[in-house]
């Protein structure tokens, strides 16, 4: 099996990964942050130590990192948990439905008006796509910053300085670029920074987080214990315990933990070898007569869109993992803007996503067998 798909996850895990989530069951299973017995305050402290790792790797401070269930509830929450009535607030078409979804959703309930920015050129994102669409309301920009169907960076630190400027909240959506890019939220400027654990960062499915800065301004969408002033029957909306209602997922975030280690010992090595690889695979797939790349060459962030002729990318993708053993993904990706905005939303793409564990033997694979399917 040739696992092309580490957009939607990575895969295979490193082995730290798999050991520190195997070990957490014995060494750390009590609920961490409700009981006062010392079992419980060990597996809060492991808890601490990772919300600190992840707050180092983006320049934030521990106490503003809430852990989620994934990049989706935390979009959710930056994007429900700071609403204003009346407001204005844009978006992308490179943006994920579940960015587009919470949006759409109060829009459709009047509580926001919403414009989507399409960007002018193919290559990134930009300041200047933004600007004509802001308003004296606009309260909020939401951007994806590398896009999960043709890995479009937006150019975040330009837009960032702007929202900074205008006290215009920033929203970044890093379900692609956390563990990929270095991303300093006090540098570019971003008040909610989404990330996914188990993605660029390797580490299981079913953890999140998402990262404030200091003005941020936030109110809880999920009720429930916090194990702090429990006497009170209103939500607290302390940071981070106010927003983390519920028994956190421990063996995920311990794991999470392990895959941060991962990425801060190799990311140079990482990175590297995903950018040739994904420059490589994109010169390739150029060269084929009938195949279309969608991801521009400077967009080498291990993540490439692509058709054949004009197949239904799902055929493509399902020949690729019937007859060669290769997985990818196809159809619209969970964000069908970004389809529109290619003119791919009848035909979909067919996504290969790489990884630390992509070889330059999976990837001629690849390419050997797109020619076998326009040959047959
Ligand atoms: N959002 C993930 C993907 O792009 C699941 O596949």
């Amino acid at each position: 099996m040739i696992y092309l798909d580490n957009s939607a996850t990575t895969y295979p895990k490193p082995q730290q990964v798999i050991n520190a989530v195997t070990e957490s069951f014995s060494k750390y299973g009590a609920n961490p942050g409700r009981s006062g017995h010392s079992f419980s305050v060990k597996s809060a402290l492991k808890v601490f130590e990772v919300r600190e790792k992840l707050a180092n790797m983006f320049n934030a401070k521990p106490e503003n990192v809430i852990f989620t269930s994934g990049c989706t509830e935390a979009l959710n929450l930056a994007i429900l948990g700071s609403k204003i009535q009346g407001g204005h607030v844009i978006a992308t078409a490179c943006d994920h439905n579940s960015t587009l979804r919470p949006l759409y959703h109060l829009k459709e309930q009047g509580i926001i008006e919403l414009d989507i920015v399409a960007p002018k050129s193919n290559d990134k994102l930009r300041l200047s796509d933004v600007l004509p669409f802001v308003k004296p309301n606009t309260y909020l920009i939401c951007t994806t910053h590398i896009s999960n169907v043709d890995g479009m960076e937006t150019m975040i630190n330009e837009i960032g300085k702007f929202c900074f400027e205008h006290c215009i909240m920033f929203l970044v959506d890093a379900a692609q670029s956390a563990g990929h890019k270095k991303i300093n939220i006090e540098t570019s400027h971003i008040d909610f920074l989404a990330i996914a654990g188990h993605k660029g960062l390797y580490g299981p499915m079913g953890v999140g987080a998402l990262i404030l800065s200091d003005k941020a301004k936030l109110l809880p969408i999920k009720f429930g214990g916090t194990g702090t002033d429990s006497i009170n029957i209103i939500q607290p909306s302390s940071v981070p315990e106010g927003f983390e209602s519920g028994t956190i997922a421990l063996p995920n975030i311990i794991g999470l933990g392990a895959g941060i280690d991962f990425v801060r010992q190799n990311f140079g090595k990482i990175n590297q070898k995903i950018e040739d690889l994904c420059t490589y695979l994109n010169y390739e797939l150029n060269q084929i007569n009938g195949v279309r790349v969608f991801t521009h060459p400077d967009n080498d962030f291990g993540v490439l869109s692509f058709n054949v002729k004009n197949l239904p990318s799902t055929e493509v993708s399902e020949r690729l993992d019937k007859e060669f053993g290769i997985l990818t993904r196809s159809g619209l990706h969970c964000a069908p803007l970004k389809h529109l905005s290619l003119g791919t939303i009848e035909q979909g793409t067919v996504r290969a996503s790489l990884s630390a564990f992509t070889k330059f033997s999976h990837v001629n694979s690849l390419v050997k067998s797109v020619k076998k399917i326009l040959r047959s």
